[in-house]
C-alpha cells in the first residue's frame, strides 16, 4: 500500500534542504531535483506546503518531465480540510475568509437553539402565573 503523507509532513519539508511537492494528490520529494530543474529552483520552492498542481500544469510540462516524477514519489497525500486540493479555494487567499465565515456560521448554530430555549422558558414563566 502506498504511504500516506499528511499535511503536517508536507509542511515539514518546505525548504531547500528537504522539499516535498504536492501534485495531483501525490507527494514527491524533489530535494535532489530542484538544482537541476530547467525552470529554476525558485518556482518550485514557491509551491512548497501547498498544491502545486495548477502551477505545474500551467507550464505545460512535457512527458519527459512527468516521467521524472515517478522516481521522486513519496506517497499519496492524505486529504485534509486545511489544504483544499480541489475546488475554487485551492491555493488562494480567500480560504481564510471562508473558514472565518464557516466559524461564524457555527456560532449562529449554537445561538439560535439557545435563544429558542430561552424564549420557551420566558414564555412558560409568563404564562404559568395566569393558569
Ligand atoms: C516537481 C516536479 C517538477 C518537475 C519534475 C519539473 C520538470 C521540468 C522539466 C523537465 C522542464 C523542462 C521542460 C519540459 O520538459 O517540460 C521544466 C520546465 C519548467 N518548469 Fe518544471 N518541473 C516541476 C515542477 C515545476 C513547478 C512546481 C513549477 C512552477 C511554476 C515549474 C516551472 C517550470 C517552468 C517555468 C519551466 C520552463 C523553463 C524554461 O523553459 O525556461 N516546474 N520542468
Amino acid at each position: 500500500m502506498a504511504k500516506l503523507v499528511t499535511y503536517a509532513e508536507l509542511k515539514e519539508h518546505s525548504n531547500k534542504n528537504s522539499l516535498y511537492i504536492l501534485l495531483h494528490e501525490k507527494v514527491y520529494d524533489v530535494t535532489k531535483f530542484i538544482d537541476e530543474h530547467p525552470g529554476g529552483d525558485e518556482v518550485i520552492l514557491a509551491e512548497a506546503s501547498r498544491d502545486a498542481t495548477e502551477a505545474f500544469e500551467d507550464v505545460g510540462h512535457s512527458d519527459e518531465a512527468r516521467a521524472l516524477l515517478k522516481d521522486m514519489l513519496v506517497g499519496d497525500f492524505e486529504k485534509t480540510d486545511e489544504l483544499k486540493t480541489k475546488g475554487p479555494y485551492s491555493s488562494s487567499g480567500s480560504s481564510h475568509a471562508v473558514n472565518t465565515a464557516v466559524q461564524q456560521g457555527s456560532n449562529a448554530m449554537y445561538f439560535v437553539p439557545l435563544a429558542m430555549l430561552g424564549a420557551y422558558f420566558a414564555w412558560r414563566y409568563y404564562t404559568s402565573g395566569s393558569i
